[in-house]
């Protein structure tokens, strides 16, 4: 059995010249865990080009949806950025990566901390219910330059709050934090920055951080990362992994091309 399946585009979404999305029909013997990526790409001079990609579908949708950039001389995307409904994409068999809630030790406070793209995963999480039993609150925060920038805003802050089975849940458990860095918005500021300021924690309306109860998710460019670490390491937290949980984990299969 080869290690791809095709799978068919059912919609696609552009968000800004530099980001969109996807949906695919699911295999059925496709199985995932929310956090995860899978590889998916494109047959490119009859060979597969393939890059890691986070569900941004919870994994009990019938559907698979990916967050995507454009980068216009981009391997892959450069291609992905044309796909139209009813075109073939390749997607692996096999869903692997590290942020999981069982690579965390156990908390109260989950933060989910992307930038761009790195919202993916997260969209998986905060739509999965068990997260939900193993925090109190889940606080999912979105860093983008520009506010059009900010995908899935409206499904989070106005569908999952109403949604059939989960709005109860997300209504009282989630919180949404978008911040932007290059225009005005309602909240600002890159993410290592918030981590340290005492206005975030007010207004999120929970106390300042403390390792005790609060864990971390990271997903998002290299530097962004390397920044978030530096100061999550500083105040004593570490990293999680599957043979020793920790305080955060990260997710470093990312997409720039
Ligand atoms: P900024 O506008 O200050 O560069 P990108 O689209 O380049 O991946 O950026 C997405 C978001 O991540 C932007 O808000 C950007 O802020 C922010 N960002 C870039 N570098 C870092 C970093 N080292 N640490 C945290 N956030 C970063």
């Amino acid at each position: 059995m080869s290690n791809f399946y095709e799978a068919e585009v059912l919609s696609v979404r552009h968000w800004t010249d530099r980001l969109f999305s996807f949906t695919t029909t699911r295999e059925a013997s496709f199985r995932y865990q929310s956090g995860q990526f899978a590889m998916i790409g494109l047959e490119v001079d009859g060979r597969p080009l393939m890059r890691a990609y986070s569900m941004v579908s919870p994994h009990y949708e019938e559907q698979l949806e990916f967050l995507s950039i454009k980068v216009p001389d981009g391997p892959l995307t450069s291609r992905l950025q044309d796909i139209k409904v009813g075109d073939s994409i390749l997607v692996g068999r096999k869903a692997s990566g590290t942020l999981l809630s069982q690579n965390l030790l156990p908390g109260k406070h989950l933060y989910l901390l992307g930038t761009g793209t790195g919202l993916a995963p997260f969209m998986s999480i905060v739509q999965d219910p068990d997260i939900y039993d193993q925090f109190d609150k889940v606080i999912l925060v979105h860093g983008c330059r520009h506010v059009n920038e900010l995908a899935y805003q409206e499904r989070i802050a106005a569908d999952l709050p109403n949604h059939e089975f989960l709005g109860d849940l997300v209504a009282d458990r989630l919180i949404y934090y978008p911040t932007v860095t290059r225009e005005p918005f309602e909240n600002q500021g890159r993410i290592p920055d918030l981590l340290q300021s005492a206005q975030f924690y007010d207004r999120l309306g929970l106390p300042p951080l403390d390792m005790a109860h609060d864990r971390f998710m990271l997903c998002g460019s290299p530097a962004m990362l390397k920044d978030t670490v530096e100061v999550l390491a500083g105040q004593g937290l570490k990293e999680g992994n599957m043979s020793h949980p920790g305080h955060y984990v990260i997710e470093r299969a990312f997409v720039d091309k």
